[in-house]
């Protein structure tokens, strides 16, 4: 949603204000999340109603008052216009997500790396999605093609959402829902040579989880997605660094990278990247 936030707040604000006014947000289902910066902080109202009343379907505008955080990746959220509701259906791809914004982590700027994901997998493969949330990038993948994925999540909500997820897009005979600490939950001997695709998308704290996804890869080897936030000079040295970042990590294994690529920038000179690692075990 590049640019039209400016477009529609042209001759609403000050030209001076305008210039302040972020050109990106998201539209999740019928529901848009805005960041507003402080300098025009006092029109948030206006700008949240200038909003609703000229994107069709819209149901709420809210504030990010914070950045994403915690354990659960989750923002806070003020709502400037509309309905005080946090509860959306958003689609992508033939696929349909009930979706907290408030209680659980979702974004849709992942979905193409969702899509990129998909496109990898074949039949009848087992995949571990370790921090698979309300299910987004597992039902993406079993939607297209029978396969087996545990989705595991230590938020509540976003467990109880996965499980919905799968029904809702008829698919609940290829996604098990666990909730708990995937390091625990992994550590379980059930789980132990078991997998041929691991998905990390927790950019943060991947690197933890290392030796309990690596321990979970068929001894005939396997697939990690691992994700990763990678602070570079310019954007071109971010595949570099990003591997050379896999590489500190996984030496004591025998891997080989298949593909590395950014996924999106997360901040001033600091993108999240995803690596396509394949270990031989
Ligand atoms: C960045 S979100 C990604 C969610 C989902 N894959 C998506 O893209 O929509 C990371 C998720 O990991 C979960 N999480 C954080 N620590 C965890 C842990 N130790 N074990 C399992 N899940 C965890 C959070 O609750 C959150 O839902």
């Amino acid at each position: 949603m590049t640019k039209l936030l400016k477009r529609l707040l042209k001759g609403v604000l000050l030209d001076t204000e305008l210039a302040d006014v972020f050109s990106s947000f998201d539209i999740i289902g019928d529901i848009a999340i805005i960041k507003i910066p402080d300098s025009i902080s006092l029109k948030k109202k206006l700008i949240g109603d200038t909003l609703l009343s000229n994107v069709s379907n819209l149901k709420s505008v809210f504030l990010q008052k914070t950045a994403v955080d915690g354990e659960y990746r989750l923002r806070g959220l003020e709502l400037i216009a509309g309905d005080n509701k946090y509860v959306t259906i958003y689609k992508e791809y033939g696929c349909q997500f009930f979706v907290n914004v408030a209680s659980s982590y979702f974004s849709p700027r992942l979905s193409t790396e969702r899509l990129r994901i998909s496109n990898l997998v074949s039949e009848n493969e087992l995949i571990i999605n370790m921090f698979g949330g309300i299910g987004t990038f597992s039902i993406v993948i079993a939607k297209k093609t029978p396969v087996l994925v545990y989705n595991i999540d230590s938020n509540m909500d976003a467990y109880v959402l996965s499980i919905l997820n799968s029904k809702l897009n008829k698919i609940q005979d290829r996604i098990i829902s666990l909730h708990g600490d995937a390091q625990k939950i992994l550590h379980s001997v059930l789980f132990e040579d078991k997998a041929d695709r691991i998905l990390m998308p927790l950019p943060e704290r991947a690197f933890e989880f290392i030796d309990v996804s690596v321990n979970c890869i068929k001894p005939s080897g396997g697939y990690l997605h691992f994700f990763s936030h990678i602070k570079s000079e310019t954007k071109s040295k971010a595949v570099g660094d990003s591997e050379n970042y896999v590489h500190s990590l996984f030496s004591r294994y025998d891997y080989q990278i298949k593909h590395t690529q950014i996924v999106r920038a997360v901040g001033p000179r600091v993108y999240q990247t995803v690596t396509d690692i394949y270990i031989k075990k």
